[in-house]
């Protein structure tokens, strides 16, 4: 057949593969939403955008966005069946495509730093034995273990990151290799309890330190005034968006090996609520824990420096840490659970990235994970373990998540939802066989409200990285590896969706849809 411009009477396609069964689905997911987003971004987040009034904004955009967008990536991935590039492709055509490969490129980019912050975590696991950032952590972080050179660009390699680094990526590829099921499932049915308790029992050691209800008090404490300034709204839907792992192709892909009847309502709300709250306790935790310091030191917490991302868990947890009763215990809890919870999302990540490639060149998975994640590991250690990783991460970071995914969440409501017309008929399929039916309340959240917010947000962030630039960095360096890259995405997706299928996009085996058709829907629509 001539569709797609490919001819092909190929035999059929291998089968699709799948998880064991819906629990296994459910950990997965878990496992990818739970990351590096909840435990060093959700609590800094939350504090600098009103405290507690910041769960007003973050609980409408996880209902009015999150929710409704997590689900339509679930019947997106599902419905089509395939990765990102594959399953938007079935659904809106060539435009759909280059969607699909720009939310692969995401991943391509997050994946590269995601690995090095999971490496210093696992650093800073074995730092925990005998407390070797001493009495200056943010001194020990920069200077001795990153080495953090004046110059944005060196070559100069730090063994102490690069070990770690290709331990990691050596591991991920490993699991990745052994597939769906015996490796991406397995290995989140075991870390993922496993994160969990270690979790909470560092929230209940926190929570019994003295002074820890301040801490609490300074998250919690609702600053109203707050919830007029328009950056607090894009923060929360940022937040949201990131750590449910939305709108960068995660979903799609890991609801494709589901089987055919699946529900798909009932765990979406089981995954988002389950994020949600591992993402309040790590508030907690980290916070009480703070509160303890605060207490110690006496102090005001809003005297402590450096309370989000890489400076809360590299800087001043470890100042935290060596403040509190069984320290050594307390590190490594912490930094065993950034390990775990980033590795379980990471492993999410990739498999974006090694699906796409898998179902559009017919390559088998042992080919793509060590052929083209060798590549990405190559990338990572080049980048991360020189001294001028850190820069790099920072600012690739920003523009991945501000710009790419957030972009992305607009362009597939806009190009799915109301170029193709596809909203009634994923509608159907959420509500075939969930838990709780979805119809016009979704349709109108997914195809109006979400797309018409974000594109606000969009525009808000793209103004002020234009004019204020980003964390004082020169505007060169911004516009190599800012703006460089998100260039690079957009192009990367139209090259690659110029490249043909080895097999026609729908020879690959869609579920059939409520009314039991499958050929007439997914070719349904205009191409
Ligand atoms: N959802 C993942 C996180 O929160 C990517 O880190």
């Amino acid at each position: 057949m001539a569709e797609h411009g490919v001819i092909s009477e190929k035999p059929a396609a291998p089968a699709r593969e799948q998880w064991s069964g819906q629990v296994g689905f459910i950990f997965a997911a878990i496992g990818s939403a739970v990351g590096l987003g909840n435990i060093w971004r959700f609590p800094g987040v939350a504090y600098e955008n009103g405290g507690g009034a910041f769960l007003i904004p973050y609980l409408v955009a996880l209902l009015s966005a999150g929710i409704p967008i997590l689900l339509l990536d679930y019947a997106i991935g599902h419905r089509f069946r395939g990765s990102a590039p594959l399953a938007f492709r079935r659904a809106a055509g060539k435009a759909g495509e280059r969607i699909g490969w720009f939310q692969v490129m995401i991943c391509v980019f997050i994946a590269i730093y995601y690995t090095a912050v999971i490496a210093w975590a696992a650093s800073f696991f074995v730092f925990s034995f005998d407390l070797r950032w001493g009495e200056d952590p943010a001194g020990f972080f920069v200077g001795d273990y990153l080495q953090v050179a004046e110059a944005p660009i060196t070559f100069d390699f730090v063994p102490g990151v690069l070990i770690p680094l290709v331990v990691f990526w050596a591991l991920a590829l490993a699991i990745l290799a052994s597939g769906v099921a015996k490796g991406l499932e397995k290995c989140n049915v075991v870390f993922i309890p496993l994160l969990v308790l270690a979790f909470l029992a560092l929230v209940v050691g926190a929570l019994l330190l003295p002074g820890s209800l301040d801490g609490l008090n300074a998250l919690f404490t609702p600053d109203l005034a707050a919830l007029a300034n328009p950056s607090v709204w894009i923060a929360a839907y940022g937040q949201v968006f990131f750590s449910l792992s939305i709108a960068f192709g995660i979903m799609v892909t890991y609801s494709s090996y589901r089987r055919r009847r699946s529900n798909l309502s009932g765990p979406g709300l089981v995954v988002a609520f389950g994020n949600s709250s591992f993402e309040l306790l790590a508030g907690i935790g980290v916070f009480a824990t703070l509160g303890y310091f605060a207490h110690q030191q006496n102090i005001a917490i809003a005297d402590i420096e450096g309370l989000t991302g890489v400076g809360l868990a590299f800087m001043t947890f470890p100042a935290v840490v060596s403040a509190m009763p069984m320290s050594q215990l307390f590190g490594m809890l912490f930094f065993g659970c950034l390990v775990l919870a980033g590795l379980t999302s990471l492993l999410s990540i990739l498999e974006v990235v090694v699906s796409a490639v898998m179902d559009k060149f017919e390559l088998s998975r042992a080919q793509v994970v060590w052929g083209l994640g060798g590549a990405l590991a190559i990338v990572s250690i080049l980048l991360f373990s020189t001294t001028s990783g850190l820069t790099a991460l920072d600012t690739i970071d920003n523009w991945a998540n501000n710009v790419g995914i957030v972009a992305s969440a607009v362009l597939v409501c806009v190009v799915v939802l109301w170029v193709r017309r596809r909203g009634r008929e994923l509608s159907s399929h959420i509500s075939l066989i969930s838990t709780f039916r979805v119809g016009p309340v979704w349709r109108f959240l997914v195809t109006v409200l979400s797309p018409i917010v974000i594109t606000i947000m969009l525009v808000q962030v793209v103004i002020a990285l234009v004019t204020d630039g980003y964390g004082g960095y020169p505007a060169w360096y911004l516009l190599v590896f800012g703006w460089g890259s998100v260039a690079v995405m957009v192009v990367v997706a139209f090259v690659l969706t110029g490249v043909p299928w080895r097999r026609d996009p729908d020879d690959f085996g869609a579920w059939p849809d409520h009314a039991g058709n499958v050929r007439e829907t997914t070719r349904g629509g205009r191409r």
